[in-house]
């Protein structure tokens, strides 16, 4: 028999509605919305009663950038499948898209099929893997046909990071041509590497070798650059381009440009661009290293683009990139060097109620949190009707939220296997309170009732976002 779960009286956000809807979910599934105080909704009986008066019954967040036990820049990504996946439940996040990771002269099967064994018996929540092509070759474009074929539908490409994952513009061209063939999407990591590995050899070369200097290296010119030409080189190929992890509001306005001609182009940012800045990575005493991501913090000032890219739909999906390292052993590395500090940040328990942060200070509206959080992911990466939604059909990710709750931040309390937090001390109004995973209750009130290896395998199609 199959657990019926009834969620009474709370307003229900989806990116279409809000509602005052009882939700009645049995198995997996949702089954049924009626309007609370309703003869149907009074009618429904259930073996589980969640009282949600007075709070949001939202979809369980969709994060399509995650980087769990990622080894990079000569240290690991933190957070393992288990302890990532747990955090990101405790923050109401119930998918993941994790990068799984080619290796330059492995094939992409041998890389994918070490991702399904990290993650497989482990995670709290269902996932689903992206794969990083570092190695555009004959072979490799063969094999995209067979991974999109197998639910691992989108490939993340680098116009940075060269002798790691950097692909050259005819490689790229290529994978894109693959991608408009088969209908995988193509991400793309949007930085001039080569030019930035120039500034940053002269930059340590004059002793700049604090954090902040990653900031100055990395520079917003060197994103718009890199983001337009992919833009251009996705135009050649006749493919659609999602640009990952945009900082720069000249990045934002190369995307923005390309929409307005009728291009399929969309665009990414994350927590980090909206709340932190330049300031946090001049931090003094190498804590600025805490900070060190890319593409980099950018100045305060660029903040309200990214804002306003994503009211207008200039930019269609916050993920964290969550890729922790330990402030302690790890981001230490880079001491004396910044360019030896492992890049990126926590905050995959933090998304969420960053956002919604954006709601309480007017930046969106509450159906704009559940669509950049829920609903556009979920579309754009072939996961919606599942994921990303309340409605009859739906696995019965569910997440209880409490807008008025206050909490603040911080390492003491987070779950994710880091030591530090990226927003220490920050309060924030809202909160989460009880969140189910395919209809099982993995957080209540405060404690984690989940467990690792309730979450699957998400074999995903290709792009919903584009019909
Ligand atoms: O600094 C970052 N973003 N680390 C993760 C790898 C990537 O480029 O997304
Ligand atoms: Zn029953
Ligand atoms: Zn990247
Ligand atoms: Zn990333």
């Amino acid at each position: 028999m199959s657990t019926r779960t009834l969620i009474r009286g709370g307003l229900v956000i989806t990116a279409a509605e809000e509602t005052h809807a009882d939700v009645l979910t049995d198995g997996e599934r949702i089954v049924a919305l009626a309007a609370s105080g309703s003869d149907v909704a009074e009618g429904w009986h259930a073996d589980r009663l969640i009282d949600a008066r007075g709070k949001y019954v939202i979809p369980g967040g969709v994060d399509v950038h995650t980087h769990m036990e990622m080894p990079f820049g000569g240290t690991c990504a933190s957070d393992t499948f288990e302890t990532g996946t747990r955090a990101a439940a405790w923050g109401g996040t119930t998918t993941v898209v994790d990068f799984a990771v080619q290796s330059v002269g492995r094939s992409l099967r041998e890389g994918l099929d070490a991702w399904y064994a990290k993650a497989e018996g482990n995670c709290a929540i269902d996932y689903g893997f992206h794969m990083i092509v570092s190695d555009v070759n004959e072979s490799t474009l063969k094999e995209m046909d067979l991974l999109v074929q197998e639910g691992v539908s989108s490939f993340k490409l680098f116009t940075a990071y060269p002798g790691v994952f950097f692909s050259d513009d005819g490689q790229i061209l290529r994978a894109m041509q693959k991608g408009a063939a088969n209908g995988g999407m193509i991400m793309m990591h949007a930085e001039n590497g080569l030019a930035i590995d120039v500034l940053v050899e002269q930059a340590l070369a004059r002793g700049e070798t604090d954090p902040r200097y990653h900031g100055e290296v990395r520079k917003a010119l060197l994103e718009a650059e890199a983001t337009h030409r992919v833009i251009k080189l996705a135009q050649v190929a006749g493919a659609p381009v999602y640009v990952v992890h945009v900082s720069a509001q000249e990045a934002v306005a190369e995307v923005a440009r390309a929409r307005d001609e009728g291009l399929p182009v969309f665009g990414e940012t994350c927590p980090q661009y909206l709340f932190l800045s330049t300031d946090n990575l001049a931090e003094p005493d190498f804590e600025g290293a805490k900070y060190v991501c890319s593409t980099p913090l950018r100045p305060k000032e660029h903040q309200k683009y990214l804002w306003r890219g994503l009211r207008t739909n200039d930019l269609q999906v916050v993920s964290t990139d969550h890729c922790p390292f330990c402030f302690s052993g790890q981001k230490e590395l880079g001491r004396g060097d910044f360019s030896k500090i492992p890049n990126g940040l926590p905050g995959v328990e933090n998304r969420m109620d960053l956002l919604h942060q954006g709601v309480v200070e007017g930046h969106i509206s509450r159906r704009r949190w559940i669509e950049i959080a829920c609903a556009a992911p979920a579309r754009m990466f072939g996961l919606y009707g599942r994921k990303g939604t309340i409605a009859p059909g739906a696995d019965a990710d569910v997440v209880i939220y409490d807008p008025a709750a206050e909490q603040v931040m911080s390492a003491e309390t987070h779950h994710m296997n880091v030591d530090y937090s990226a927003y220490e001390g920050r309060r924030v109004t809202g909160r989460v309170e009880t969140v189910l995973s395919r209809g099982e209750v993995v957080v209540e009130r405060g404690e984690f009732r989940g467990r690792a290896g309730h979450g699957v395998f998400l074999p995903r199609c290709t792009s919903q976002y584009l019909n």
